[in-house]
Parts: structure tokens; C-alpha cells; sequence
């Protein structure tokens, strides 16, 4: 973050020019997406816009509600969970230019992502958006993204600050837990986001933490954010979640957005006209209002905005680039999680199949447009079933039936769909969920872990008609896998792909590409065997608390430390190639350095190019504290020709092997046996080998 340029001028001789009136000014809302500008001394207001895999329609300055343009239509990049499922540090990164550069195409200061709240329960509605149920991952994902945003001249705002994990009262929920769950799962994504990345600002979520709205929150903002990370850019609030003048002022909101006044009338903010109010009473002093203006000058002088300084080298921005539908399309492919594909039925030989049944309603559904926040109004969205048209339909006789219904009574819609089943060489169900509400939605969390709709009566229908059958579930989070999963052979999980999902998606299945992504979220048998759902305590919450009593076990943390088998397990992804794994090589890194290098070959044994992800699970079996089985704590995405061998090496550094002591309030590693091991998912081990710190 540098510290000079507006005008020449410092930003302190610039802040000390504005009157009380202009500081209230730059500290809230003066549109629904940006602040007021100051015009007296070239000050831009702050243009900001959703969201997190899209930059969103245009909205009204003060009307809440899409102005309708024809010049906002832009790249509808695959969501966050898609992103993660890649494992793709570098695809990260452009991912973050691609959403940074149609930002600034579209005149946007900030772009309000990427969201990056962990997965504690498989219900959230809003999981679509974030990016699974591991920190380390979540860490390592954020920061090629920021990066990559940031570099076209647009300030991330990293979401939601914290521990936003349900929909569920989200506005009120008082979030409970333990100072371990907090550093060790909830932070890490965030200190990552802050601290190596350098993001220019970030958006205090709208529950509590431990009684205390998280935009305004002393300990979170002011101490652990401001204090401890050392964060110089600005605490935006998420939108309506200010709700008190003194708190705003005093606990580390910089910027109040989006207070929801009935008829949006800014002046009435909490950090408007009561502010200014307060301090003219003199029960704030005027001072409260002098951090926040320079963390808002500094992320303007970062961003070079042109009101600040001479024209700078501010990256102009486009939208709507090819390049960035590659993007979209490269990220969407390696997205594509391969969950099961007995007897190697995937991918479809063209040569060899003459006719595809393709049934379900997601086969045709976009959805771009759903989700709550992060919509977005797509140039073109590529469904499922055009995708396969595109790909096969010269070749292959493709027919469609719908299978079941998102939006009215089923009728015969299922013997129709038997009938085009039994009648085609093969089947691909295009199922799972969609961004209804009560589904992946912004506003509530999902009732169950069931597939809507009927579909577990079509499947089971149409897999009896026709074995050769592949499932492809669209959906943000697993859903509970009904009595055809055993007899079906191929099961697909593929997120929401963005504008290039159906040509992604036919690439995968007719073998132009290896599938590679790997599941970032643990796919429990039912509901009642995830953490979270041990009670109403712990899920949804009693009387507007919720309590994260399972602390650290989230996830496979819990599912590995509890013996709990899960469907499909975090880290699991198959492709059409096999790679076997040498021996995990552990060197002890320089005296007193606590790291180690761990390197491990992989060759791919198959007869088809592929990548596969090399994950790094971390053991301690002498811990004064209960820690998890294993915890992941590198990974390496490695593409091989078939025959290829790689050696994978890393470095696992000190905070690889440590804990959170609250007691020390710090990173502790305690002498002792440690576990490394290199698998291919989190329960696939492939190599192991034991260390002593
Ligand atoms: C929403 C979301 C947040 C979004 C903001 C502006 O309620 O929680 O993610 O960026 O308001 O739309």
C-alpha cells in the first residue's frame, strides 16, 4: 500500500484540508454502490459493485433496483466453489485480472469479492459462492485471486469478516466460538487475504461474533485486523449491516453501506447527519473520522484514481474480452469433479455411442441471473445441453427430456424420460440444485440435504432403464446421494460453471480433457453425520445464537478424527488417467527454521494426459491440545503426458505444524512425532512418512 501521491500532496496535508462535513461525507454511503465524492479538492467518490465471479448489473444510484442498461451485459465467470475445485494457484490469479479488468471496464473502484467463508455446514445457502470447508486452501486460493484483481487497478473486498457460514437469521445470529476455531479455521482465509495479498479492503459480515456485530467489532476489527495484521485499507460494511452511530465510529468501520432506510436517503446513515451530530455535541471527538479518511485516501492513491493524481498508469479495463471466456471455459474444465466412473464408462467414445439421451431440467436452466447478490447478467451462458449439442451433435443423435420440474407438478414428465432413455446408447441426467430460494440462494439456507424435486425417483427410473447412465449434479454443496447411487456408474459434480459450463462439461464427458478438479467440501452420507448438526445449539441456533461447539472439527478434520466414512471425501476427484505416487521424501529444513522439505514423484501410468492434485496432510500425534487427524497443508497441481513422472517438491514451513495456543495468544509448535503424508484426496494416501520436531 503506498503512502504517497494525491495531488502531490500528502494524504495527511490532504486529509487536514477537508472539513467536518467532507469527512462525513467519505465515510458513507452517497449512491446504493458508492461514496460521495468531494469535489472542492478532486476527491472521487468510491464506484463499487458485486460481486464475486461477475461484476452485476447496473443499479440504481438510489433506487434499489437494476437500471436496465443494454452496455452492462458482461463475463459470467464459474462461482467461487468452482474456482476452488480447481486447486489452481495460477488459474486463480487470472481469474482475479479477468474479474478485476471487467471491473474497471465497467468504472468500478471495488469489486465486493471474492467471498471466502468457510463451509461448516453443507446447508449454507450461499456456499456456492465461497470456496469449501479448508482454510489452507481458502488461503492459498485468495491470494492469486486479490492479487490478480488488484492488479488492474480495483480494490478487492474480501467477504464476509467473519464467520457469515449461514444464511439463517444471518442479520442477527450471534456467532459462539472457541479462540482456536477462530485462528485456526474462520482467520486463516482472511489473514491470508490481508497479509500477503495486501487487499485494499475488506466487508465485515452481517452476524455477530461473540456479541458484537461484526462491522463494528473492537476486537475483530480494531485489534486483531488493524492492530495485528497491520490492515491499512478500508472495513466496508456489508450492506444494512451498520446499526448503531457510536459503535460504526468507534470499532472499525471505515465505511457504512447499503443502511436500508425504507426510500434510500443517505444523509440518515448512521455515519451521516447522527454522526456529524455527535460530534458537533461534542459526545465523539472530531478525531474518530481521521483514520477512516486516510484508510479511504490511501486505497485511492493505491488504486492511482485519476481525481488524486496526473492521469497515472491506472489499467483501463474491458469486459467481454475472448480471453476472458477462455478463462471462464479453463476454469469451468478444471472445475468439473469426476466423483465416481465405474468401468471407466466416461468418457463417451464418439465412435462408439450413436445416440444420448440428455434429461433434467438443469440441462437447460441458466444461472446467471440467480443466487441473490452475486447475479449477474451474462453476454451468453452455454447450458448443459447446448454444450453437448455443440460438442456431439453432428455424431450423435441427441434427444432431450426434461425429466423433472424446478417450477411446476411433475405430470408424466418421469415415463417420458425412461422412454428416451431406453431408447439412447447412453444418458446423461443433468440434476442437483439451482439458485431458487431454499437452494444455493443468498437469504436462507437450504432445509435438507435431499435432491429436489423428484429427481431420486427419475434417476432411480431412468438408471433401471438404462445402466449407461451418467448423473451431473449442478448444486453448490453435496446433496444426499438416494438408493440409485450405487447402480449408477458415472456421477459428476460441476458447481455452477459459469457462461462456458455446457462446452466445459461435453469437453469432459466426450474426452477432449481429463476431468481434474477435486472436492473442497466433505460430502457426508446424511446431514446428521456433519459437525454442525449435532444440535439446534450448533445449528441453526437457540434464542440467536448459534455455537460452534465442534471448535477446529470442521469437515474432514471431523470426519477423519471421528471415523465418520463421508460419501465422497474432501480433496476427491477422479480422472480418465492413473498416477501412482514414489516414496515421501521428509528433509528437516535449516536449525531452528521448523520447516521441512517434502518431495514425492508422480508419474501418470494411464494412456491419457491428466493432472492431479499432490496434497500435503500434516499429523501430530503428541499434541497437548485435541487436533484434528490431519489437516491439509500444501498441495501441487502437476500436469502429466501419459508415462510423464514429476518430482513434487514443497516446503512445509513452521506454521505447518503449529497450533493456536489462546493461553499464548500465538502459533505453537510442540516437539514431537509428526505424519506427512502425499495423497490424492484427504483419505487416498499414497505416500507417508514420520518426522520428529
Ligand atoms: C448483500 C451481501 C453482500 C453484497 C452486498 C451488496 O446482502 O451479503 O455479499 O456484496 O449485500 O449487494
Amino acid at each position: 500500500m503506498t503512502g504517497d501521491a494525491p495531488n502531490g500532496a500528502s494524504i495527511e496535508s490532504l486529509a487536514a484540508q477537508l472539513t467536518l462535513e467532507e469527512k462525513i461525507a467519505m465515510v458513507h454511503g452517497g449512491a446504493n454502490f458508492a461514496t460521495a465524492p468531494v469535489p472542492r479538492l478532486s476527491i472521487p467518490g468510491l464506484e463499487m459493485s458485486d460481486g464475486p465471479h461477475g461484476v452485476r448489473e447496473e443499479m440504481g444510484r438510489s433506487e434499489w433496483r437494476p437500471e436496465g442498461r443494454t452496455d452492462d451485459y458482461v463475463t459470467y465467470l464459474p462461482a467461487g466453489i468452482n474456482l476452488a475445485s480447481t486447486w489452481n494457484r495460477e488459474l486463480a490469479a487470472e481469474y482475479g485480472r479477468v474479474l478485476g479488468r471487467e471491473a474497471r471496464g465497467r468504472g468500478k473502484d471495488v469489486i465486493l469479492g471474492p467471498g471466502i467463508n468457510i463451509h461448516r455446514t453443507p446447508l449454507c445457502g450461499r456456499n456456492f459462492e465461497y470456496y469449501g470447508e479448508d482454510p489452507y486452501l481458502a488461503a492459498e486460493l485468495v491470494v492469486g485471486e486479490i492479487r490478480g484483481i488488484q492488479s488492474q487497478g480495483v480494490a478487492a473486498c474480501v467477504k464476509h469478516f467473519v464467520a457469515n457460514n449461514q444464511e439463517h437469521e444471518r442479520h442477527t445470529i450471534d456467532v459462539e466460538m472457541d479462540e482456536r476455531a477462530l485462528r485456526e479455521i474462520y482467520l486463516p482465509g482472511f489473514e491470508a487475504a490481508v497479509c500477503r495479498a495486501g487487499a485494499l479492503a475488506i466487508m465485515g459480515a452481517y452476524n455477530k461474533l461473540r456479541g458484537q456485530h461484526c462491522c463494528h467489532n473492537d476486537r475483530l476489527l480494531n485489534r486483531v485486523l488493524k492492530d495485528e495484521w497491520g490492515f491499512r485499507g478500508v472495513v466496508i460494511s456489508d450492506w444494512n449491516g451498520t446499526h448503531d452511530t457510536r459503535e460504526a465510529a468507534c470499532k472499525g468501520l471505515d465505511i457504512e453501506m447499503g443502511t436500508f432506510l425504507g426510500q434510500a436517503r443517505f444523509d440518515e446513515y448512521y455515519m451521516a447527519q447522527p454522526l456529524l451530530a455527535a460530534i458537533k455535541r461534542g459526545d465523539l471527538p472530531e478525531d474518530v473520522l481521521s483514520d477512516k479518511v486516510r484508510r479511504i485516501l490511501r486505497v485511492m492513491a493505491a488504486l492511482d484514481m485519476t481525481g488524486l493524481r496526473p492521469a497515472g498508469d491506472r489499467p483501463a479495463g474491458a469486459i467481454n474480452l475472448p480471453e476472458h471466456q477462455q478463462t471462464a471455459l479453463r476454469v469451468a474444465e478444471e472445475s468439473i469433479v469426476l466423483l465416481k466412473n465405474t468401468g471407466g464408462m466416461l468418457p463417451f467414445e464418439l465412435g462408439e455411442i450413436r445416440s444420448l439421451a440428455v434429461i433434467g431440467a438443469n440441462a437447460t436452466r441458466k444461472h446467471a441471473h440467480g443466487g441473490g447478490s452475486s447475479t449477474i447478467k451474462a453476454l451468453y451462458e452455454v447450458t448443459p445441453l447446448e454444450g453437448i449439442i455443440n460438442r456431439a451433435g453432428r455424431q450423435v443423435r441427441v434427444t432431450y427430456a426434461r425429466g423433472y420440474s424446478d417450477d411446476s407438478p411433475a405430470g408424466d414428465l418421469i415415463p417420458q424420460a425412461v422412454e428416451a432413455a431406453a431408447s439412447a446408447d447412453a444418458v446423461v441426467i443433468l440434476g442437483g440444485l439451482n439458485h431458487d430460494r431454499g437452494a444455493d440462494c443468498e437469504g436462507a439456507d437450504r432445509p435438507d440435504m435431499r435432491l429436489p424435486h423428484g429427481q431420486d425417483e427419475l434417476i432411480g427410473a431412468v438408471v433401471r432403464a438404462n445402466p449407461r447412465t451418467v448423473v451431473v449434479l449442478i448444486g453448490g454443496g453435496p446433496v444426499e446421494l438416494g438408493e440409485w447411487h450405487a447402480r449408477t456408474p458415472g456421477l459428476v459434480q460441476m458447481g455452477y460453471a459459469g457462461m462456458e459450463a455446457g462446452n466445459a462439461l461435453a469437453r469432459v464427458l466426450f474426452g477432449d480433457t481429463s476431468p481434474s478438479g477435486k472436492l473442497t467440501f466433505s460430502w457426508p452420507r446424511a446431514l446428521a453425520d456433519s459437525p454442525a448438526h449435532r444440535s439446534e445449539r450448533t445449528y441453526p441456533g437457540v434464542d440467536g445464537v448459534v455455537r460452534y461447539e465442534e471448535g477446529v472439527m470442521v469437515g474432514y478434520r471431523h470426519f477423519d478424527t471421528s471415523g465418520i466414512a463421508p460419501a465422497y471425501c474432501f480433496g476427491h476427484g477422479l480422472s480418465y488417467t492413473t498416477f501412482e505416487y514414489g516414496p515421501l521424501g521428509l528433509q528437516s529444513g535449516p536449525a531452528g527454521s521448523g520447516s521441512v522439505t517434502a518431495e514425492v514423484s508422480v508419474t501418470n501410468t494411464g494412456n491419457r494426459p491428466g493432472a492431479e492434485v499432490v496434497q500435503f496432510y500434516v499429523a501430530d500425534h503428541e499434541a497437548s491440545v485435541p487436533r484434528p487427524a490431519k489437516e491439509l497443508k500444501e498441495f501441487q497441481k502437476t500436469y502429466l503426458q501419459p508415462g510423464e513422472t514429476a518430482m513434487v517438491v514443497v516446503e512445509l514451513d513452521r506454521r505447518a505444524f503449529a497450533f493456536y495456543d489462546p493461553a499464548r495468544r500465538g502459533w505453537v509448535v510442540e516437539p514431537g512425532r509428526f505424519t506427512v503424508s502425499a495423497n490424492a484426496s484427504s483419505r487416498d494416501i499414497r505416500a507417508q512418512a514420520m518426522i520428529d520436531l
